[in-house]
């Protein structure tokens, strides 16, 4: 038998769906479930190798071919880019990116340059550009949502999934950007040099999605 196919997948709740999407393929992930703190985990009756990383790193090694695939979210894919085949629009992860401010606060009013924070600079650069609007652009770790709240900005650009998070903190969407959910990505040497082995999953996962 040929050495495991490696799949990286991003910890926390995508990895909890990935799981459960191959063991509806039939996979034994007894090892994944069972893990402690372990990070790479043997799935053996399906040849595959479980590679648990953040969102980031996921797209690093599928980049360096060190892993032949990964599950990541769409938003990571915008904002990373990369060289790499996106293969499989899983379903699971869905959620938007969207611009929120506070509650009855005019975003697009007034001339003054607005301050948009974020923990996706590019997505957001690129959202502006789009629009033909100049703004500053704050990059923020985590809870974007405090920045606002602070009066470090105007606005945040960040996934929405329930919009509680929002809610519960006085802000409100003002504009949906685009929607996200995980996504199946490939290496391009992988995709050529085990591209049967790959197929099978592929299609294996289409028929289960
Ligand atoms: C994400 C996102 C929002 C929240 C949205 O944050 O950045 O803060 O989830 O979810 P909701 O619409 O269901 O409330 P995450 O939990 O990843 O934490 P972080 O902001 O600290 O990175």
């Amino acid at each position: 038998m040929n050495k495991p196919l490696r799949i990286a997948l991003t910890k926390g709740r995508l990895e909890k769906d990935t799981v459960g999407l191959l063991e509806k393929l039939g996979y034994d992930c007894t090892a994944v479930r069972e893990k402690g703190r372990k990070l790479i985990l043997p799935v053996p009756d399906g040849n595959l190798e479980v590679v648990l990383a953040k969102a980031n790193d996921v797209i690093t090694y599928v980049e360096h071919g060190v892993c032949d695939m990964g599950v990541v979210g769409k938003d990571t894919i915008m904002e990373m880019q990369g060289t790499f085949f996106e293969l499989v629009d899983l379903g699971f992860g869905r959620c938007r990116f969207a611009l929120a401010a506070k509650k009855g606060s005019p975003f697009y009013g007034g001339y003054k340059v607005k301050t948009v924070a974020t923990k996706y600079p590019t997505i957001t650069r690129n959202y502006f550009e789009s629009k033909g609007m100049d703004v500053d652009i704050v990059k923020i770790e985590g809870s974007v949502e405090l920045a606002p709240l602070l009066e470090l900005a105007d606005g945040i650009v960040d996934i929405v999934e329930t919009g509680t998070t929002l809610k519960e903190n006085g802000l409100e969407v003002i504009e949906d950007i685009v929607p996200v959910s995980a996504r199946l990505i490939v290496n391009t040497v992988s995709m050529k040099l085990r591209q049967a082995e790959i197929e099978n999953l592929v299609a294996l996962i289409e028929k289960n999605i």
